[in-house]
C-alpha cells in the first residue's frame, strides 16, 4: 500500500515538474530549469520524505506509545521500499537529464553518488523475511542500520551543498530535520541502554 503510494506520488511529482517550467523552456534546460532538472530535484525531495519516515519509525515508537507510532512502525519496511521506489524515479530523471546535458562527463563524485544506489539496492532486495533468516538477525540489522545511516548522510551532504549554493530556507529545514532525527535516535538508544543496565 505504501509502495503504491510512493509510485503515485512519484508520478504526481513527474507531472508537476512538467507543469512548473516557464512556457517554452526546453525539456532538458539547465537554466532556467526545464522538466528534466525539476523532475530530478523534486523526485529526490520525495525520496527523502520516505527515507526520513523509515529512519524515524522506531525512534518515534520508543518515545510515544501512541497507535499512530505503532502504525508507522508496522509500515517501516514498506516505507523503506517506498524510498527505494521514489529514488528509482530520481535515477530515471537524472539519467535523462545528464544524457541531454551538453558537455557532461563522468567524474569521481559521480561514482560516490552512484554508490548510494548500490546501498539503496542492497537494502531494497533484503527487505523481506527470507533475507532476515538467511543473513541472521544481527547481520541483517547491521546491514540496514549502516545502509540507512549512509543514505541519511548522502541527503545531509546534498541538501547542505544545495543550501550553501542557493541559500533557500527549505534546504536549511531539511538539514536541521536530519540533525534532529539523528539526535533523537541516538538519545532514544541511550535511554534504552540506560534502562537495560538499571
Ligand atoms: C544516494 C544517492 C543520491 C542521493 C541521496 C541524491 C540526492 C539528491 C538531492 C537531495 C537532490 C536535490 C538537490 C536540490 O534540490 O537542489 C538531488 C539532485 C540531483 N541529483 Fe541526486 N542523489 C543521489 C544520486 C545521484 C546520482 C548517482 C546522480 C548522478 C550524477 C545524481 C544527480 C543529481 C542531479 C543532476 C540533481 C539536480 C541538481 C540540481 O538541482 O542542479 N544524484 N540529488
Amino acid at each position: 500500500m505504501v509502495w503504491m503510494f510512493s509510485v503515485l506520488c512519484s508520478l504526481a511529482i513527474m507531472g508537476i515538474s512538467g507543469i512548473v517550467p516557464l512556457d517554452g523552456t526546453p525539456l532538458a534546460s539547465d537554466e532556467p530549469p526545464g522538466f528534466l532538472l525539476l523532475w530530478t530535484r523534486y523526485s529526490a525531495h520525495l525520496a527523502f520524505f520516505f527515507l526520513l519516515a523509515a529512519f524515524l519509525a522506531s525512534t518515534a515508537r520508543r518515545r510515544w506509545r501512541h497507535p499512530a507510532t505503532r502504525v508507522l512502525m508496522s509500515y517501516r519496511r514498506q516505507l523503506g521500499l517506498g524510498f527505494a521506489t521514489a529514488h528509482a524515479f530520481h535515477l530515471a530523471a537524472l539519467t535523462l537529464f545528464l544524457l541531454n546535458l551538453e558537455g557532461f562527463s563522468a567524474t569521481a563524485s559521480l561514482a560516490v553518488a552512484a554508490f548510494g544506489y548500490v546501498v539503496t539496492t542492497a537494502l531494497a532486495v533484503t527487505s523481506n523475511n527470507w533475507s532476515v533468516r538467511r543473513l541472521g538477525v544481527n547481520q541483517w540489522r547491521l546491514l540496514h542500520t549502516t545502509g540507512i545511516n549512509i543514505l541519511m548522510l548522502y541527503f545531509f551532504v546534498a541538501f547542505g551543498a544545495a543550501f550553501i549554493q542557493k541559500g533557500d530556507t527549505v534546504y536549511a529545514v531539511y538539514v536541521f530535520a536530519i540533525i534532529g532525527a539523528v539526535v533523537a535516535k541516538v538519545s532514544a538508544r541511550e535511554t534504552r541502554l540506560q534502562r537495560a543496565t538499571e
